[in-house]
């Protein structure tokens, strides 16, 4: 069993204008995510759910001034990206990146290799490939392109997917996974989550604001992102209550304690 604790998180970013205040982004984040379980986190954009993200993988333009992560007790801030990915920590990305003149095939034996500790055997790895591409639908002829360069929306969505089921993290971040999706791409992306939660019982932080996805994808928590904090916790009948009604109610109460708080100072 695995545990992801954040607590009492707070990140920032530096500000494009030089001589700005760095811009404050995330307030004081709590989560914590078990193996087995699925938190949604849902939150209007520009809320701070991808540096949120972010901040947990370890980008290094987003710095953390307060609250601790730990990963079964041990200090993730303290560690770099790549031993947050051995660590068990697996990050799929809102906007994947494109790695011209990095073969697919050769990224994922290469990330395969680094966070299991040894290359895989040939002969399985190729069949692990093969039988991964081919439940996500995925064509083989994807393995020899560059690693999302020229890709659509859905192929680089579907290739994060690949890399969640091959390289069996504890805990997968999944940043708007499911944004740019068609019906059929929905499901077999999700059928993808599925797969990765029962057979490593791993962890899920599916961070979306469409609930759409949610039909697919079945979380026992919902929390409501707002304004670089969680506002409000609760179970799936939160995420029915935000598809009828939106985030009005949770925004226009941050907005409410914000101004409580400003005019306090
Ligand atoms: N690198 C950055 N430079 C400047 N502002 C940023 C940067 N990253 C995020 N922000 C700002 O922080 C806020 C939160 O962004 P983000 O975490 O992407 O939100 P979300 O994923 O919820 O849409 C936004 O207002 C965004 O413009
Ligand atoms: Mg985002």
């Amino acid at each position: 069993m695995t545990t992801l604790e954040i607590k009492d998180l707070h990140a920032e970013v530096a500000n494009p204008d030089e001589s700005g205040e760095p811009i404050r982004i995330l307030k004081g984040v709590n989560l914590t995510i078990n193996s087995g379980e699925t938190h949604a986190i849902m939150g209007p954009n520009g809320s701070g759910k991808s540096t949120l993200s972010y901040a947990i993988a370890g980008h290094p333009k987003y710095i953390v001034t307060q609250g601790s992560i730990t990963l079964d007790g041990e200090d993730v801030l303290a560690m770099s990206v790549d031993e947050r990915a051995r660590a068990g920590l697996f990050l799929a990305m809102q906007y994947p990146v494109e790695v011209p003149g990095v073969s697919m095939s050769n990224f994922l034996r290469t990330a395969a290799t680094a966070v299991r500790g040894e290359a895989p055997k040939l002969r399985t790895w190729v069949k692990e490939v093969r039988e991964s591409m081919n439940e996500l639908e995925i064509d083989s002829a994807f393995a020899d392109r560059s690693v999302n360069e020229g890709f659509s929306g859905g192929e680089k969505k579907r290739h994060e997917i690949l890399q969640l089921g091959l390289l069996k993290p504890k805990i997968a971040i999944l940043d708007e996974t499911d944004s740019g999706l068609d019906v059929d791409a929905l499901r077999i992306v999700s059928e993808g989550v599925n797969r990765y939660k029962e057979r490593e019982d791993g962890g899920i932080l599916l961070i979306t604001h469409y609930t759409r996805i949610l039909r697919y994808i079945q979380p026992q928590f919902v929390h409501v992102f707002v304004g670089g904090r969680i506002v409000e916790e609760g179970g799936p009948e939160l995420a029915d209550e935000l598809d009828a009604n939106g985030y009005v109610r949770f925004t226009a109460a941050a907005g409410r304690d914000a101004d409580t708080a400003a005019i306090g100072a």
